[in-house]
């Protein structure tokens, strides 16, 4: 190599490299910016990680949450502001004390059962609460709001995969709250000029590649985290919820997204957001279904032990299949999944627990 090759490769090539590998050894924000982020229900499963994501891209974070599902031991990063969306005057002071540049939004109640039994709940605390919030970014002139929405706005599907697209027939309150809400934001959009991103998740699965998260449920509601801590309590039994669906093996299937991939589409958005897009819609999942049996066999694969089953009746709210598309997220945000196994979301999931 002559000297001044060796000196571009030093230069150029080797220091830089050496630069980036320190960096991301020592777990430090890889990506310098001065952006804040308000992330509301950071304490909960989709929140945390999420929150844990942007304080690796070099975002300061600000988490609210009201710990009524979370916990705050899952809020490892940034700062943590112990509050309700109901409290308007709560909501306010979070503001004026700080220089929010952008709202993620993934506080609700998220049963779908327990909405069709108590929807009043579901209205207040995912709708109005979520209004209350847009009310007052829009005071403080905060421009830039991401939501989590759910693949139960669409209702059974009428096409498989189901894209950005299909027709809105949500079949449960917890589905029609969260439809509510997106049809709000597009009014905040054209009054206020807030740009929102709405992620339609499918069922979120896994947990921390890291393991430095932790599963700090104390009640579940998802089939990974239910099946694998049943086998923690012996004696404990697990419901599958409809035996006779019009599947191969007549229980109803999914599609299983890891949380990760989640947190990794919130970045882009937000980034394509504060570059001046307009507000959007995205599916979010694996365009894979598993059925409930499936997970099962899969989950005594990998741990080793088998799960006690009780096969009940179907649950109201449910559908038998759902599968998404989410080529719209991988075309306009570059977005691609990077843990799609069903094995990788069950490991982590598992680790999460131990
Ligand atoms: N988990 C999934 O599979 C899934 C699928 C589709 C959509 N979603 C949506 O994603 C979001 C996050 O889901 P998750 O699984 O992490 O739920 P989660 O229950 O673990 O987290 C929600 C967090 O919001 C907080 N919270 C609730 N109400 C609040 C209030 N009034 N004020 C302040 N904090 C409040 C809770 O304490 C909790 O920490 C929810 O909006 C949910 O509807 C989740």
């Amino acid at each position: 190599m002559n000297k001044k090759i060796q000196i571009f490769f030093r230069i150029f090539i080797a220091v830089p490299f050496l630069v980036f590998s320190q960096t991301s050894q020592t777990n430090e924000p890889v990506i310098t910016s001065t952006k804040t982020v308000l992330v509301v229900g950071g304490a909960g499963f989709i929140g945390s990680h999420v929150n844990k994501l942007l304080y690796q891209n070099g975002y300061e974070t600000i988490v609210f949450d009201n710990l009524s599902r979370g916990n705050k031991d899952a809020v490892k990063y940034g700062k943590f502001i112990e509050g309700d969306l109901g409290d308007i005057q709560a909501l306010k002071q979070v503001f004026e004390n700080n220089n929010i540049d952008v709202v993620m939004h993934f506080a609700a109640f998220t049963d779908v059962g327990d909405s069709c039994l108590n929807p009043g709940a579901y209205y207040i605390n995912n709708v109005a609460n979520s209004v209350n919030l847009l009310q007052v970014m829009a005071q403080h002139s905060v421009k830039i709001f991401i939501f989590s929405s759910t693949a139960a706005i669409f209702g059974p599907p009428e096409e498989i995969p189901i894209t950005e697209n299909h027709p809105y027939h949500p079949i449960s309150p917890y589905g029609r709250s969260k439809l509510m809400v997106e049809q709000i934001l597009a009014d905040f959009d054209i009054a206020h000029g807030i740009k929102y991103c709405s992620f339609r998740y499918f069922n979120a699965a896994g947990g921390d590649p890291d393991n430095i998260l932790k599963n700090y449920k104390s009640k579940e509601n998802n089939l990974i985290p239910l099946a694998l801590r049943s086998l923690q309590e012996p004696q404990k039994c697990i419901t599958i919820f409809g035996t006779d669906y019009s599947t191969p093996d007549g229980t109803g299937i999914r599609d299983y997204i890891h949380v990760y991939d989640l947190a990794s589409a919130h970045i882009l958005a937000m980034e394509k957001l504060l570059g001046g897009s307009t507000s959007s819609s995205y599916n979010l999942g694996n365009g894979k279904g598993y059925s409930v049996l499936e997970v099962i066999k899969a989950i005594e694969k990998i741990t080793g032990q088998q799960i006690n089953l009780i096969y009940g009746e179907r649950r109201q709210g449910d559908v038998p299949y759902i599968l998404a598309s989410s080529e719209k997220a991988k075309n306009e945000l570059g977005w691609e999944p990077q843990y799609s196994s069903l094995e990788t979301m069950i490991e982590h999931a598992w680790k999460a627990l131990n």
